[in-house]
């Protein structure tokens, strides 16, 4: 039976989500012969009058879609539909609204990708309203439970390794003390496995204390072994030595803005050695930037799998990633937990063998 099936992106946008939305439609198109309609702007597109959506076809979902970064059908991490934003500032429950929406396009179900706060937001809305669900993880964080990755992580890593390349020579250069401040929230995956990747001598996540006498200690020693430069690589969400956070303010959903915290550390740094030192906010420019093959090839793995879900109304669930298996795992399953770096984890274990300070001591 031919079905009418939605896509949406919500939450922080990241590389790799044109890929699954193009696997989506080409699946669901070439092999079950369903339509496909692409939601706007998350499920603010259900919300609005007139509806915001566009037709998904083979022919606007070719091939480019794998070698772009961003989302086709544009992401918001301001609409949560049950505090709708009004034109006055003020919030309102509009769930009804994105309800009545996906009745009215006459949907069988919505593929949505998202990380932990949409994919919360869109179980919520689809046990209201009795909508079919089949979630997508996407986040550079990798902090979604049930899935070993998410779409984006690998492309947020490249980003950073890359970066490091680019800082290396000139912190050789110049002997000094380079620090790359690397996003992620709260889970130290990017911090961790591009510090590792590049190379770095310091590698500081939010879930291991740190010392920053020990950071020093470790330095000295790197200059008495004959080298005159050292890298260090920060996650966005670690605190001071004193246990205070460095927020730029905080988000419309009222989580908090990392960002700077390497400043501080590079001050600390200078003062205690005397070591000329510099540091760099990556950023945003690691959602972006063209897909890895590994993003894209999740992210059809992920689509076909999705689809197929919906083939055999397997819903309120997540496709994961798990042991080289595509799997479907029930969505509160992921979200009730969170994944963070574990201490005693193969990739802390390895960085240490490489001689990396990655806290405490
Ligand atoms: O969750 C993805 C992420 O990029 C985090 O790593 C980062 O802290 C945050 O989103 C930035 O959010 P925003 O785009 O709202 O500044």
């Amino acid at each position: 039976m031919t079905k009418r099936i939605g896509i949406l992106t919500s939450g922080g946008d990241c590389s790799g989500l044109n890929a699954a939305i193009r696997a989506i439609t080409v699946h669901a198109i070439e092999h079950y012969g369903w339509e496909v309609f692409g939601i706007l702007k998350g499920t603010s597109g259900l919300i609005r009058r007139p509806m915001e959506y566009v037709s998904l076809t083979l022919k606007n979902c070719d091939s480019s879609m794998l070698r772009s970064a961003g989302t086709i059908l544009e992401s918001t991490t301001k609409e949560n539909p049950f505090f709708f934003p009004g034109d006055d500032g003020s919030k309102a429950d509009r769930s009804d609204d994105a309800i009545i929406g996906y009745q009215d396009l006459n949907l069988d179900a919505i593929i949505a990708i998202g990380g932990d706060g949409s994919m919360r937001i869109n179980s919520r809305l689809a046990k209201k309203g009795g909508m079919n669900l089949v979630c997508i993880p996407k986040t550079i964080d990798n902090d979604l439970a049930q899935t070993d990755y998410s779409i984006g992580y690998h492309t947020a890593i490249t980003v950073a390794t890359e970066a490091m390349d680019r800082l290396q020579p000139t912190a050789a250069s110049h002997q000094r003390v380079m620090i790359l401040e690397v996003m992620g929230r709260d889970a130290g995956h990017i911090a961790l496995a591009s510090g590792i990747a590049g190379g770095t001598d310091v590698i500081l996540v939010p879930e291991i204390p740190y010392k920053i006498e020990s950071i020093c200690e470790h330095i000295k020693n790197i200059n008495k072994a004959g080298r005159n430069f050292a890298l260090i690589t920060v996650s966005e969400a670690i605190k001071t030595e004193n246990g205070e956070q460095v927020v730029r303010g905080k988000s419309i959903n009222e989580r908090p803005r990392y960002g700077g915290v390497s400043q501080y550390l590079s001050s600390e740094i200078e003062s205690r050695l005397n070591a000329d030192t510099r540091f760099t906010v990556l950023g945003h420019v690691q959602r972006g930037g063209q897909p890895t093959a590994q993003d894209r090839i999740l992210a059809t793995v992920f689509g076909v799998k999705a689809v197929d879900m919906v083939a055999e109304q397997d819903f309120g669930k997540m496709v994961a990633w798990r042991n080289n298996q595509v799997e479907a795992v029930p969505i509160d399953s992921s979200i009730d937990t969170y994944n963070g770096v574990d201490p005693n984890g193969v990739l802390i274990k390895t960085a240490k063998a490489m001689g990396i300070y990655v806290g405490e001591i």
